[in-house]
C-alpha cells in the first residue's frame, strides 16, 4: 500500500478522531470514554480488539496474509493532564481542568489511522501487528499493567511515537542510543528531638540535619558521578516545622533523579543512602530513604531497527523529513515496554509550526499542534510495521 497517499485520503477521518479524543480528555487510569471510543472505532473497522475489565486502554491485533512469523507492536498513549485548557482550538476539552496538553490525543488518532490502513492492507503484511492504546503514561507506570499481566508476550519488536514541540512540523527524529532519561523519586524522612526554639541544647534539630543532607546531596552529581554522564538530582519539596519558636523533630524531603544508565541509577541510590544516614547521624538525628525506581531511560540501542524506521519515513516523505534530536531529561514509560522488548525504538514527530500557532511546549495550557502532521504520523506507524515485518520475514532484523 502507498501509506502516504492513503493517509492523505484518510485525513478527515484521522482529524475527526483527534477532535473527539481532544474534546473528551481524561486523566490517567480514568480513560473510560477514550477507551470506549477507540474500541468502538476499531470494532467498526472489523479489527479484533482486547479490552480489560480492570484497566483502561486496549490492544488491537491485525494478522497479515503473507508468510512471516514475527509480531510488531505499535504503541500510542491516550491519557491527558490536570490542566485547564487555554489553547483556543475549536475541539477544546469539555472536561474542566483536564487537557490533552502532551499530544496523546494525536498519538491515539495517528495509531487509529494506522490501524485503518493496516487492516485494509493486511493481505500484504508478512506477520502480525499489535496496536497498544496505552493508559496512564503521565502516571509514570501506566505501561506496567500490560507487561506485568503478560499481554505483551510473543512480540518481537516495538515502536512508540511522541509529538515533539521543538522539532519542525511533520519531521521525524530517530535518535540512536539514549533519548530520554530514567525517572526515579525519593523521600527522605529525618527524625530528631523537638525542643523550645530558645533552647537548642535540648534538641536534635531535624531542619538543620535536613539542610545539611540537602547540601551534601549536591555532591552526588559533583563528586560521585562520572562528569561524562548526564545526571540530575533535584529536591522538590521540604516539609518541616509547625511554629517559629519550636525546634521540630521531623523533616521530610522529596525529589527526583534523572539519568541514562542502570549503573548510574544504582550508584545514586547507594550514595544517597550513605549521605543521608551519615549526615543525619553527624547531627544527632536518624533518617531513612524511600527510593522508588519508576521509569528506565528510553534508549534506542537496536541500531538496525532505527535504520528500518528511518528508511520507512524516508520512503514516505523523502530524506528531508528526517531531523536530528538531542537527548532530553524528560521521561516516558514506554521504556518499561522497551526493557521487555529489547528490539524497540521511540521516535519523535515534530509539531512546531509558527503559522498555526503551534509554538507552545508540551504540558502548557496553550499547547496546540499543526494537524497536518497527523496523517504523516499514521503513515509512519503503518509503514514502519509493514517494513519491519517484510524485513524480518526475509531474515533481516530477526
Ligand atoms: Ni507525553
Amino acid at each position: 500500500m502507498d501509506y502516504a497517499k492513503r493517509a492523505a485520503e484518510l485525513k478527515d477521518t484521522i482529524l475527526a478522531d483527534r477532535h473527539y479524543l481532544h474534546a473528551h480528555a481524561e486523566l490517567p487510569f480514568e480513560e473510560k470514554e477514550t477507551t470506549a471510543y477507540l474500541v468502538s472505532e476499531l470494532e467498526k473497522i472489523g479489527i479484533p480488539v482486547q479490552r480489560f475489565d480492570d484497566y483502561t486502554g486496549c490492544i488491537a491485533t491485525i494478522k497479515g496474509g503473507r508468510p512471516g512469523g514475527k509480531t510488531v507492536l505499535l504503541r500510542a498513549d491516550i491519557d491527558a493532564l490536570p490542566i485547564q485548557e487555554k489553547s483556543g482550538v475549536a475541539c477544546s476539552s469539555q472536561n474542566p481542568g483536564v487537557m490533552h496538553a502532551c499530544g496523546h490525543d494525536c498519538h491515539a488518532s495517528m495509531l487509529l489511522g494506522a490501524a485503518r490502513m493496516l487492516w485494509e492492507s493486511k493481505d500484504e503484511l508478512c506477520g502480525t501487528v499489535k496496536l497498544l492504546f496505552q493508559a496512564a503514561e503521565e502516571a509514570f507506570i501506566g505501561s506496567h499493567y500490560y507487561v506485568d499481566k503478560g499481554y505483551l508476550e510473543g512480540i518481537d519488536a516495538a515502536m512508540g511515537m511522541h509529538v515533539s514541540a521543538t522539532a519542525p512540523s511533520g519531521t521525524f527524529a530517530v535518535r540512536d542510543g539514549a533519548l530520554l532519561a530514567s525517572c526515579d523519586n525519593f523521600k527522605i524522612t529525618v527524625h530528631g528531638v523537638s525542643a523550645h526554639g530558645s533552647a537548642p541544647q535540648f534538641s536534635k534539630d531535624a531542619i538543620v540535619a535536613a539542610s545539611a543532607i540537602l547540601l551534601n546531596l549536591q555532591t552526588i552529581v559533583s563528586r560521585a558521578n562520572d562528569p561524562l554522564n548526564s545526571l540530575v538530582v533535584t529536591v522538590g519539596t521540604i516539609k518541616a516545622g509547625s511554629q517559629f519558636n519550636i525546634i521540630t523533630d521531623k523533616a521530610v524531603m522529596e525529589g527526583t533523579v534523572r539519568c541514562y544508565t542502570k549503573e548510574a541509577r544504582q550508584m545514586v541510590e547507594g550514595v544517597m543512602r550513605r549521605i543521608v544516614e551519615n549526615t543525619a547521624a553527624a547531627n544527632g538525628c536518624t533518617a531513612e530513604v524511600e527510593y522508588n525506581y519508576l521509569e528506565p531511560s528510553v534508549r534506542n540501542d537496536d541500531l538496525a531497527l532505527n535504520e528500518t524506521a528511518r528508511e520507512s519515513f524516508r520512503t514516505l516523505y523523502g530524506e528531508e523529513v528526517l531531523v536530528e534530536t538531542e537527548k532530553a531529561t524528560g521521561s516516558e514509560d514506554f521504556s518499561y515496554i522497551m526493557e521487555h522488548i529489547p528490539c524497540s525504538l521511540f521516535v519523535f514527530i515534530g509539531c512546531y509550526d509558527e503559522a498555526t500557532g503551534s509554538v507552545h511546549a508540551v504540558h502548557n495550557e496553550k499547547f496546540r499542534i499543526n494537524e497536518e502532521i497527523l496523517p504523516r504520523g499514521a503513515a509512519g506507524y503503518a509503514r514502519f510495521a509493514a517494513d519491519y515485518l517484510e524485513k524480518a520475514a526475509g531474515g533481516e532484523n530477526a
